[in-house]
């Protein structure tokens, strides 16, 4: 390996005969009928098992082999005269055990890209010598149910020799085969395993080329690591050189530029893109995103998947309600119901009041317009480097939009307090809420003094796009206080920090002991399904239904609200917000003891499973340099980060609720790590 490895290092082929092999392959004639001449068949279906493919569909699905069996029982009805076939250089998800697995300086890598092609026939096909050969391994490995026997047999090409696999064969039909037999061309290899000699996976034939058996003398790989695999191509190259089928499409090369370079030309401009070098997600599992090449990022950033990406339950509930109905809320139906209660239920009494909507942004959206119609004012106070989301109004109330690159400066009609940050705000310490409420005080008061009266308050129980900054104790509860005596209603924007988030608290409202008048929910209620809703008190809801209709095409669909409950369920019966209690408490606390070693990192807060790590300098200077440096490694090492705060300087964390202790721990040691590189130094070189 070494010596081929060095070869591939300089830029050769790894294997030296690799050349001579295809330009003398090209010239045999071959065909599926040689290897398999009981099925009259000279033609394969491609099928595509690749982290990228939708016919697998998800973790659930793809280990339920049963269901694998019946649908290539169903490719095979729908294509009597062909075989079934692929798999060559195709990274796949299926190897999730961790015998796949193999260590490496930044936690496991998966062997996951296959070496070989595969054919889906019956048990007991027979398969035949495609060329003259003698057996050099036959392993029958009785006992052994995962992977059945192989055959390996050598054949010669000019001076030189090959080698061809075959695995997952019936034991029973290669136990007389010994090492030395010599098999003429088409002569009986062995017969196909049954799916219980193949750890009861579909049967099929493993076909695979080498050029080298290396020092295997019991096994050979037929999957090796993505990392790995342009050199193990050099050694086993495309079996279907052999075959020329034009129905077995190669892995797509530069795929991922061309993505970049279309979206680039047309798609919106200011969509941005994370990392320097893009990420092309195929796949979510759990708390883990898969590229296209099989690579799986542990995804300490998305909210979004709350209850884990592609939760099966999730999943299953939209792919049911949306086979049989999915209609707006003009007629009756009992997901919206279910939906609204499931809400209710986790709010305090007099919450009691659903509208549902699409988004984050039109959950805002419509909740400052409640404000608007019940006080007829629309003077809004906010909180500097707030965001409430990307419509018209929401970004008016959005300082870290509106005072941000591109942004058009404050409208007249929001009044903006300063960030209550504790930290490193205008009032530093503990005991700066009543400092901070008074700022609410100002505000009301500028705006009486223009002659104006208050529509509301909106603001988010920790300050997301601010760099994950809690409110100081007392200031919410004082603030509500002097909103609600000038008359205006409180919203608490809970997008980023509701559904269980918070650990301690299922909404972030309730970390501060108060009650809004209106509560936005987006982000986590659809895990990924885009649905969000507006709660409100009674009186609220009385008095927005003035007359004019809430229409909302797709806001309260059947499809949604069945995807809404079952997430809240998942929260409730997998103790998520329990999980974020107490994963999130040893998360923060190993963060606090990591930044005793690391001086640049001045600050740990949060609540549960949403927090923020401050970088500075000792002379106070926000390090975002060293925070996108940070973000950018811990992506080499498998673990998605990243950036906010009004100075980018802090690093958020905000997993999905499935997030476990090991994951943690995973995301300290890499940390750790990578805090421990001389990166102030390579930051300095750049
Ligand atoms: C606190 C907060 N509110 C509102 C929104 C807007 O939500 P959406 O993007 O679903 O429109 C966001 C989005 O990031 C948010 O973080």
């Amino acid at each position: 390996m070494a010596y081929y490895a060095f070869r591939k290092a300089c830029n050769y082929k790894a294997h030296p005969n690799l050349t001579k092999f295809e330009a003398w392959v090209k010239k045999q004639s071959i065909s599926l009928s040689h290897l398999f001449p009981d099925q009259k068949k000279q033609d394969a279906i491609h099928l595509d098992l690749s982290v990228s493919s939708l016919w697998i569909e998800n973790e659930a699905a793809f280990n339920d082999l049963t269901y694998f069996q019946y649908k290539i029982e169903r490719l095979q009805e729908a294509h009597p005269n062909k075989i079934i076939a692929g798999g060559y250089l195709e990274p796949r998800p299926l190897y999730t055990s961790e015998d796949y697995d193999i260590p490496s300086d930044q936690g496991p890598i998966s062997r996951c890209v296959h070496l070989g092609v595969d054919f889906w026939l019956p048990s007991k096909t027979p398969v035949h010598a495609l060329l003259d050969g003698t057996v050099v391994m036959a392993l029958d490995r009785k006992g052994e149910k995962e992977y059945g026997g192989f055959v390996i047999l050598e054949h010669c090409f000019g001076n030189d020799s090959f080698y061809t696999l075959y695995g997952h064969l019936d034991p029973a039909s290669i136990a007389a085969r010994k090492v030395g037999d010599a098999l003429k061309k088409d002569a009986l290899i062995g017969k196909l395993g049954s799916k219980e000699n193949n750890g009861n996976w579909a049967p099929h034939l493993h076909f695979q080329i080498l050029l080298d058996l290396l020092d295997y003398t019991e096994d050979f790989p037929g999957v090796q690591t993505y990392q790995s695999q342009e050199l193990w191509a050099d050694l086993c190259p495309d079996p279907n050189q052999m075959f020329q089928l034009k129905s077995l499409k190669p892995q797509i090369k530069g795929a991922q530029k061309d993505l970049l370079d279309y979206r680039k030309k047309h798609l919106g401009k200011s969509l941005s893109i994370q990392y320097q070098e893009p990420l092309h997600i195929v796949r979510g599992h759990g708390a883990y995103l898969i590229d296209q090449n099989g690579q799986k990022y542990l995804d300490t950033v998305n909210n979004v998947a709350h209850v884990g990406h592609e939760h099966p339950r999730v999943v299953k509930a939209g792919q049911q309600q949306m086979s049989v109905l999915n209609t707006n809320t003009r007629y009756l139906h009992s997901n919206l119901n279910k939906a609204a209660k499931a809400l209710i239920d986790t709010l305090p009494k007099g919450l009691e009041v659903v509208h549902f909507v699409n988004s984050g942004s039109e959950a805002n959206e419509l909740a400052l317009r409640m404000a608007y119609t019940l006080t007829g004012s629309k003077e809004v106070i906010a909180s500097e480097h707030g965001y409430h989301g990307n419509t018209n109004t929401t970004i008016g109330v959005s300082s870290y939009k509106f005072n941000g690159k591109g942004g058009q400066g404050q409208p007249e009609n929001t009044h903006l307090i300063p960030m209550p940050d504790a930290f490193r705000g205008n009032y530093r310490g503990e005991n700066t809420g009543s400092l901070y409420a008074q700022e609410v005080q100002k505000a009301i008061a500028s705006i009486h003094e223009q002659g104006k009266t208050l529509g509301g308050f909106i603001i988010e129980p920790i300050i997301s796009c601010g760099g994950q900054v809690p409110l100081p104790k007392d200031f919410l509860s004082l603030a509500y206080q002097a909103v609600r005596a000038a008359g205006g209603l409180c919203i608490s924007d809970e997008v980023q920090t509701g559904c269980g988030r918070m650990g301690t608290h299922f909404w972030g409202f309730e970390l501060y002991g108060v009650i809004p008048d209106i509560v936005t929910i987006g982000k986590p209620l659809g895990n990924g399904h885009p649905v969000a809703a507006v709660v409100c008190t009674q009186e609220v809801a009385q008095k927005f239904a003035n007359g004019m209709e809430f229409f909302n095409t797709f806001g309260g669909n059947p499809v949604s609200c069945a995807i809404a409950s079952e997430t809240l369920s998942v929260i409730k019966e997998e103790k998520l917000q329990k999980n974020a209690k107490q994963v999130g408490r040893y998360l923060i606390q190993a963060l606090k003891d990591l930044q005793k070693d690391f001086p640049i990192i001045k600050d740990v807060r949060g609540h549960g499973l949403f927090v923020g790590i401050e970088l500075l300098s000792d002379q106070q200077t926000p390090l975002a340099a060293e925070a996108e440096y940070l973000a950018n490694r811990m992506k080499d090492l498998g673990i998605l980060m990243s950036t906010d705060g009004p100075d980018h300087n802090v690093l958020k964390i905000k997993p999905p609720m499935v997030f476990s202790f090991e994951q943690a721990k995973r995301l300290l040691y890499c940390l750790r790590k990578v805090l421990q590189e001389d990166f102030l130094n390579v930051l300095k070189t750049f």
